[in-house]
């Protein structure tokens, strides 16, 4: 695999997906230079683009949708994402969403996962309790970080054949 930085864009709300991000980042940073940007942290998502050859995508599932962010990121960033290779992944406690005709035709991405969620009570708003209460829902951890970890290999060995 060249060594052509990987950036890892994620889009958490409470952190779970971040955490996803970090594990596929830590996987691949053996190989290569594979950094992360957490939508939390200051600056743009797009900063780093431009160097990267090769970029995974990572949003949550909110009421059967990506997160908007991360809609709003892939389609402002089509264009450049269209020239990279573009890995996504989701993480919810339903299946995983993989229609991608809301995607800007150039991107097309090289793979798209679907990971487990987590539940954290403390962390939920009091809304998405109530809503998460009513739907009988309680804490719970469903990422396989083994899972996971094959994924981030299965992205190196697709780039090798690059
Ligand atoms: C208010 C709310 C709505 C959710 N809606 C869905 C949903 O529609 N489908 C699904 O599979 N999971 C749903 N989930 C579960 C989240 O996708 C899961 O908790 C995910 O790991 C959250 O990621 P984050 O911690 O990175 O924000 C929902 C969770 C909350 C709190």
């Amino acid at each position: 695999m060249s060594g052509l930085p990987i950036r890892v864009v994620t889009f958490s709300r409470h952190g779970s997906t971040d955490e996803v991000g970090r594990w596929v980042a830590r996987s691949l940073a053996g190989l290569v230079d594979a950094s992360v940007y957490q939508n939390d942290s200051t600056g743009d998502p797009e900063t780093g683009l431009g160097a990267a050859s090769r970029v995974v995508v990572g949003m949550p599932v909110y009421a059967n949708h990506w997160r908007p962010e991360a809609r709003r990121f892939l389609n402002r960033c089509a264009s450049t994402l269209g020239q990279r290779e573009v890995w996504l992944f989701t993480c919810s406690l339903g299946g995983g969403l993989d229609d991608l005709d809301h995607l800007e035709p150039e991107l097309v991405p090289v793979g798209l996962a679907h990971f487990g969620g987590k539940l954290d009570w403390d962390r939920l708003a009091v809304p998405e309790r109530m809503l998460m209460r009513a739907l009988g829902q309680t804490s719970c951890d469903r990422r396989s970080r083994a899972d996971v970890e094959a994924w981030a290999a299965s992205i190196v060995r697709t780039a090798a054949l690059t």
